[in-house]
């Protein structure tokens, strides 16, 4: 039997009940690069408790952004969730936990051994925490079935839906997911284990109300969060998500 990882807990019960709501991860790539620590101060001011990284290698996706300096430079009390658009991860997974990676999402389409890739993490400690290990998450595209999943459901703490095609931020979001975070809820039921179900790509002020009540935990924000007023932004996020 599986223990539930802590941040599963953790953000399942931010999640669950009413009046709660699912968690921001606000994508740092998006933020003013050159006034970084004055965004990262800001979002801390404004309760954010996730911090997103979309780390593009330029070949799994068009875009090269950053890689384990950038993340491991940004100092900040966020955990960090670091979303690997890398083919075959592997050999740099310690640079990323090094950097002090929280959760780690990887594209199993990326990878040759996907599962081995998670069974590496699954006993992987957290850099700065001897009571855990890291958060694996894996990430489905629009154009992914979720059926995809089934032979990972032992082997990971969250399914992100990507909502965009990935590779750039910006992009609007895909209805489809809808149905596919349904979808997922579903498998995550019947496989008896705590995953968080986390959305990335496309949300925005207009459209992330449609987010809530669905049982996603987790809602990956990058630039709406960054066009105007930072705070107004998340206060409005955060109360649209709530059910
Ligand atoms: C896309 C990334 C997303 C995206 C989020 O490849 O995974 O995290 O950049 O940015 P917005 O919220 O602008 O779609
Ligand atoms: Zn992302």
């Amino acid at each position: 039997m599986h223990a539930t990882h802590p941040l599963v807990q953790t953000f399942r019960e931010a999640a669950t009940p009413a009046p709660h709501g699912p968690t921001l991860s606000v994508g740092l790539v998006s933020a003013d690069l050159m006034a970084l620590g004055a965004d990262v101060a800001r979002l801390e001011d404004a309760g954010a408790r996730l911090a997103h990284f979309d780390v593009m290698d330029g070949n799994y996706v068009p875009m090269l952004t950053v890689g384990p300096p950038f993340i491991k430079a940004v100092k900040t009390a966020m955990m960090k969730d670091v979303h690997l658009m890398v083919r075959e991860p592997l050999a740099s997974l310690a640079d990323y936990v090094a950097a002090g990676a929280d959760i780690i999402t990887i594209h199993p389409d990326a990878c040759v051994h996907p599962h081995r890739v998670l069974q590496v993490l699954g006993a992987t400690k957290h850099r700065d925490r001897a009571d855990r290990t890291v958060a694996r998450g894996v990430a489905l595209n629009p154009g992914t079935s979720v059926d995809v999943l089934d032979p990972f459901l032992d082997a990971i703490e969250m399914v992100m839906l990507v909502a965009i095609n990935p590779g750039w931020g910006g992009q609007t979001f895909i209805q489809a997911t809808l149905g596919r975070i349904e979808a997922v809820r579903q498998k995550i039921a019947s496989s008896g284990r705590e995953i968080l179900i986390a959305v990335d790509g496309g949300v925005t002020r207009r459209n992330v109300g449609q987010l809530a009540g669905r049982g996603v935990d987790i809602v990956v924000t990058g630039s709406a969060v960054f066009d105007g007023d930072l705070k107004a932004n998340i206060d409005e996020m955060t109360r649209a998500l709530r059910v």
